[in-house]
């Protein structure tokens, strides 16, 4: 079986402007040269530039929350995949719920975009989930797996194994109420069996599929145990350098 890097992302939200990231930084980068874990950070688009310059020669990375499909053109207030590249960041985080929620982000944009993301070279960071109504329906697997499909219209195999998956529950984000292990478990683990499905098992085994909703340094080693959950993608507590280096050194 292929090993897959445990990737740790932290998605920092319209949180942490240019002198807060900078520090951040300061004091994170001294903190994690030494893990073997991949660590990415998604500051908002006015803290990249500095972010970029500041990760040169280190072990951490860069990625942005979001970006439009276009190179460029008549898009006010987007930002293109060509001018992520050019930072540079290496990956971007897709269809986060709070962008379908409140940016009406649909499955077709989301295709859309990861598309571009790949032909750009840029790895996307695809986020899933259900709401709470949908999970005490008793449809989280039947929703989840309907975004997957979606999301992957098109794609060739060889495109899909460069895609991060991410799985967070709505009702799990920023509420304190982490789902546990095993549920977590369930719903990325059929993620990895509908992606065999629909491609093959090679390309099943060598996509990341990241949890997220409420990570925190008490809960990750519980949620790595599990067999498909390659990672996490983590809000709040990717915000301060002491809890996400907690995270990201799960392992030690
Ligand atoms: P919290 O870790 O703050 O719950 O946020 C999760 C999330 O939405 C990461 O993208």
């Amino acid at each position: 079986m292929m090993s897959r890097i445990p990737l740790m992302a932290g998605n920092w939200k319209m949180n942490n402007d240019k002198r807060e990231t900078l520090d951040f930084l300061s004091s994170f980068l001294p903190k994690v040269k030494e893990l073997t874990v991949e660590i990415v950070i998604c500051p908002p688009f006015t803290s990249l530039y500095a972010a970029a310059e500041k990760l040169v020669g280190t072990n951490v990375k860069l990625g942005a929350q979001n970006m439009h499909w276009e190179e460029k053109g008549a898009f006010t207030g987007e930002v293109s995949p060509l001018m992520l590249k050019e930072l540079p960041c290496d990956y971007v985080i897709i269809g986060h719920s709070e962008r379908r929620q409140y940016f009406a982000e649909t499955d077709e944009t989301v295709n859309n975009k990861i598309k571009s993301a790949l032909k750009h070279e840029l790895a996307p960071i695809v986020c899933v989930g259900e709401t709470l109504e949908q999970r005490e329906e008793g449809i989280t697997i039947d929703f989840v797996m309907g975004q997957v499909e979606k999301a992957l219209k098109g794609i060739e195999a060889e495109e899909a194994k460069k895609i991060v998956f991410a799985y967070e529950p709505i009702w799990a984000i920023g509420t304190g109420k982490t789902a546990s292990a095993a549920d977590a478990q369930e719903v990325i683990g059929a993620i990895r069996n509908k992606i065999s499905e629909l491609y093959n098992k090679e390309v099943a085994e060598a996509v990341r599929i990241l949890y997220g909703g409420s990570v925190k340094p008490e809960n990750i080693k519980e949620l790595m145990a599990e067999a498909d959950i390659d990672g996490a993608l983590v809000g709040g507590a990717s915000l301060k350098a002491e809890s996400f280096y907690a995270i990201c050194s799960f392992n030690l």
